[in-house]
C-alpha cells in the first residue's frame, strides 16, 4: 500500500519531534514542514533531504500529493488550521487541546465525520505502554470499581504566554482519564481553585476536582512552580490501587493489594460499628514490567492506520471535545471562586447521556 503524504504544520517545540516521529513511520511520507517562521523550518527539517519547509499553508493544502495533516501550533490556531484542512479534504492530527472551546471543536468533530475524515487528537500518554496497562487494569476488572483519582503534574514547567497552567498541563491528566475509566465512569461536576502568585498574568498552579457519575472522584493538581518534577497517579478501586510513577523508569507502575475494606455490620450498635466497619488490607504490590517504547511513534502509527483503515482513531475528536467541557467547566469554576460547576452529558459530547444513565442504573 502506499504511504500517505503528510505535512507537520508548526515547527516550535513541539513540532519537531511530530517531523521526527512521522520520518520513522512506515505508513506516512512526510514532504512538507510549514511554520510562519520559514527559517525555523528549514533549521529543523535541515537533516531531512526529502522534506520541503514552507511558510505558505495555503500552498500546502493545495498539493495533491499530501492526503494528512498534523498540527503542532500554539492551541489558539488550531480551530482555523483544523477547518481549512478538513475543508481542502484532508485527515487531521492535531495537538492537544483539540481548539480553545468545546462549541468550536463538536464543529470540527461533526465536520470531519460528515466528510469521512479522520481527526485525532495527539492526546499522547494515552500511548504509552503504562497508561495502556492501567486502562487494561481498569476496563479488565481488576481493581474493582474506581473509587478515586488522585493526578499530581508539577515542576519548574514554561511560563505559557497563551494559556494557564490548566489548559496547558491539565489536558494530559483528563486525556489519561477519559481513555483508562471505564466508559460508564462519566464526569458529572468540576471545581477549580487556581493562583498566579509570581503575576505572571495567568494561572501558574491550579487544583482541580472531577465528580464522576458512579460516586468516584478524581483530583488533578498541575503546577509550572514546582522545583521538584511529580508525576504521579493514584487510582484507588475497591479490589486495588494502581500507582503510576512516570518517572521512576524501575517502578513506573505498582498495582498494590491495599487498601481499606468495608464489612456489612449487621445488628452491631452505632458506638461498636466504625470498628467493625473499616478493615485494612495489606497484601503484595506487583511491579509489572513494561516495554519502553516512544509514545509520540505509537500516535503517528495509529494516525495513519486509522486513515487506511477509515476508523476512528483511538483519540478522536470526541475525546478531545470532552478535554474541553471539562476544562471550560473548571475555568468558570475558578473565575467563581471555586463553584461547583455542572457538566451535563450533552456538552460532553455524542453518547455521554447513555453512559452517565448506565451507570446511575
Ligand atoms: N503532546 C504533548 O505532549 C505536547 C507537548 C508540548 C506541546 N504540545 C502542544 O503542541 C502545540 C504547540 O506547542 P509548542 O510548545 O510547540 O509551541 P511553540 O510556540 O514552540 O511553536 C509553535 C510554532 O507554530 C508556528 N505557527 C503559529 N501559527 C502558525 C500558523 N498559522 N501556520 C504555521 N505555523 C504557525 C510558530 O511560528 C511556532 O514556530 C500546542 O498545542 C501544545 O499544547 C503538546
Amino acid at each position: 500500500m502506499s504511504s500517505i503524504g503528510l505535512a507537520v504544520v508548526g515547527a516550535g517545540y513541539w513540532g519537531p519531534n511530530l517531523v521526527r516521529t512521522a520520518m520513522s513511520t512506515p505508513s506516512l511520507d512526510l514532504k512538507w514542514l510549514c511554520d510562519l517562521d520559514l527559517a525555523r523550518a528549514q533549521g529543523v527539517i535541515g537533516p531531512y533531504a526529502n522534506v520541503r519547509a514552507t511558510a505558505s499553508y495555503d500552498h500546502v493544502l493545495a498539493d495533491p500529493d499530501i492526503a494528512a495533516v498534523a498540527i503542532a501550533t500554539p492551541a489558539a490556531t488550531h480551530s482555523d488550521l483544523v477547518r481549512a484542512a478538513l475543508e481542502a479534504g484532508k485527515h487531521v492530527l492535531v495537538e492537544k487541546p483539540l481548539t480553545d472551546s468545546v462549541a468550536e471543536a463538536e464543529k470540527l468533530a461533526v465536520a470531519a465525520e460528515e466528510s469521512g475524515l479522520v481527526l485525532m487528537c495527539d492526546h499522547t500518554y494515552c500511548y504509552t505502554p503504562a497508561v495502556q496497562r492501567i486502562r487494561e487494569l481498569i476496563r479488565g476488572g481488576e481493581i474493582g470499581d474506581v473509587q478515586f483519582v488522585d493526578s499530581v503534574r508539577i515542576n519548574l514547567g514554561l511560563v505559557q504566554p497563551d494559556v494557564d497552567v490548566l489548559w496547558d498541563l491539565a489536558p494530559h491528566d483528563l486525556s489519561i482519564l477519559d481513555f483508562v475509566l471505564p466508559e460508564d465512569v462519566v464526569p458529572v461536576a468540576v471545581a477549580a481553585h487556581a493562583a498566579d502568585p509570581i503575576g505572571a498574568g495567568r494561572s501558574c498552579l491550579a487544583y482541580m476536582s472531577v465528580w464522576m457519575s458512579t460516586g468516584a472522584l478524581a483530583h488533578v493538581h498541575v503546577n509550572w512552580l514546582s522545583p521538584t518534577k511529580i508525576r504521579t497517579t493514584v487510582i484507588g478501586g475497591t479490589r486495588r490501587t494502581i500507582v503510576w510513577d512516570d518517572i521512576n523508569p524501575s517502578a513506573r507502575l505498582a498495582i498494590h493489594d491495599r487498601g481499606v475494606d468495608r464489612k456489612p455490620v449487621g445488628s452491631l450498635a452505632p458506638d461498636e460499628r466504625v470498628e467493625a466497619l473499616i478493615s485494612y488490607r495489606v497484601g503484595d504490590v506487583l511491579v509489572p514490567a513494561l516495554p519502553e517504547r516512544e509514545p509520540l511513534r505509537a500516535v503517528m502509527t495509529e494516525f495513519g492506520s486509522a486513515i487506511s483503515e477509515g476508523r476512528a482513531p483511538l483519540t478522536d475528536a470526541w475525546s478531545g471535545v470532552r478535554v474541553l467541557a471539562l476544562l471550560e467547566a473548571a475555568s468558570r469554576s475558578v473565575e467563581e471562586g471555586g463553584a461547583r460547576i455542572p457538566v451535563p452529558p450533552e456538552v460532553l459530547g455524542r453518547g455521554s447521556a447513555a453512559r452517565v444513565a448506565a451507570s446511575q442504573n
